[in-house]
């Protein structure tokens, strides 16, 4: 069997061109070397999103929205986290193998205690146990099937490290009962900019999202920054935000004839607006409507997504079997 490449992805809200490009795309390429797990994570949702029917219709949205940009459920194990009655049962385990010093020291919750420093509140206000032991639910996921990487961003990078240091410690205890994973981690992954020009994120509210109506998707191309250089102008395509857009999407041949109009006049960024637009809907027409139909086939996704579980829990239940006996709690 390929070694496996393990991902989890938290359904938090509509994906973007940002998450496809910087995400989606990679994490599936990967297929082609590994077995790929990816499931929905929707216990690590559950220290943020407390509104139930929020919770479900994300759950739908992610899991749609990784059917329709191409994972095949065939080959990879597609899976939600909370269907896996081992993860919560390993999370304990191995939550007595990590130090709390190393809890504290984790971005997110560091974060959230600084900023309850800063306004002046008790550092640990509003702060749940869930988001403290975030990391512990992490390594159960990635340490549950003996992943051997972890593909993930930059800023999960703390957290595979967590992970690596939980297996290392369980294994000074008992032995080599857990493999210590490697992640996989895009440092220089492509930063793709949002319509304002920052890195496109849904927390800046300046994505391009992929399976909204398509009047909102060249809405939102149309409101992409641009100087008030007039057609004629030479400008500039280095640091240009509708350019680097357009990089992603235009043919080669295509994109080095706009470079030209940039430089020696004749760009229009109205024109070049409207083009990006009909091509990022070119580029995603079949997503687009395999994700409508997913999304009116619920029965399919739990389907899935229940195959999916079986064959993770399957792959997972030797581990967990393996670390209870080495613990004496068999
Ligand atoms: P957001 O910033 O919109 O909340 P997430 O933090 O949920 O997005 O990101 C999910 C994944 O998508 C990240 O691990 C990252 O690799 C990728 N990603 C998000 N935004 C971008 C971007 N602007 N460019 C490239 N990759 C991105
Ligand atoms: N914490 C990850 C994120 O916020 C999601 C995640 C949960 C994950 N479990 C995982 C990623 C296991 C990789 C492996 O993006």
């Amino acid at each position: 069997m390929k070694p496996i490449s393990l991902t989890g992805i938290k359904p938090t809200g509509k994906p973007h061109i940002g998450n496809y490009l910087g995400m989606y795309r990679p994490a599936l390429d990967l297929m082609q070397n590994y077995q790929g797990m990816y499931f929905v994570a929707d216990y690590h949702a559950l220290t943020t999103v407390h509104t139930p029917d929020t919770l479900r219709e994300l759950v739908y949205e992610v899991a749609a929205s990784w059917l329709a940009l191409g994972l095949n459920p065939e080959e990879a194990i597609f899976f939600r986290q909370s269907d896996i009655p081992e993860i919560p049962e390993f999370t304990w385990i191995l939550s007595c193998f990590t130090s709390k010093g190393l809890l504290n020291r984790a971005h997110a919750y560091k974060a959230a205690v600084d900023e309850n420093l800063s306004l002046g509140r008790d550092s640990d206000e509003g702060i749940n146990a869930g988001l403290y032991n975030y990391p512990v639910l992490m390594a159960a996921d990635i340490l549950l099937y003996g992943s051997d990487v972890v593909p993930v961003g930059l800023d999960q990078k703390q957290h595979i490290e967590i992970t690596r240091d939980i297996a290392e410690a369980f294994n000074r205890t008992y032995g080599e009962v857990l493999k210590v994973p490697e992640g996989i981690i895009q440092e220089n992954v492509m930063k793709v900019p949002g319509i304002d020009g920052q890195k496109m994120s849904k927390s800046y509210n300046n994505t391009i999202p992929i399976f909204a109506p398509e009047n909102e998707i060249r809405k939102q191309v149309m409101r992409i920054v641009t100087d008030s250089k007039r057609p004629e102008d030479p400008k500039d395509p280095q640091d240009n935000t509708l350019f680097t857009l357009l990089s992603f999407f235009a043919s080669p041949e295509r994109l080095e004839e706009i470079r030209q109009l940039y430089l020696h006049g004749g760009a229009a960024y109205g024109d070049l607006k409207k083009e990006l637009a009909e091509l990022i809907l070119a580029h995603f027409a079949n997503a687009r409507d395999h994700y409508h139909e997913l999304m009116h086939d619920r029965g399919y996704i739990n389907d899935v997504l229940a195959q999916g579980a079986f064959r993770a829990r399957q792959m997972g239940q030797p581990y967990l079997a393996a670390a209870r006996k080495a613990t004496g709690i068999d």
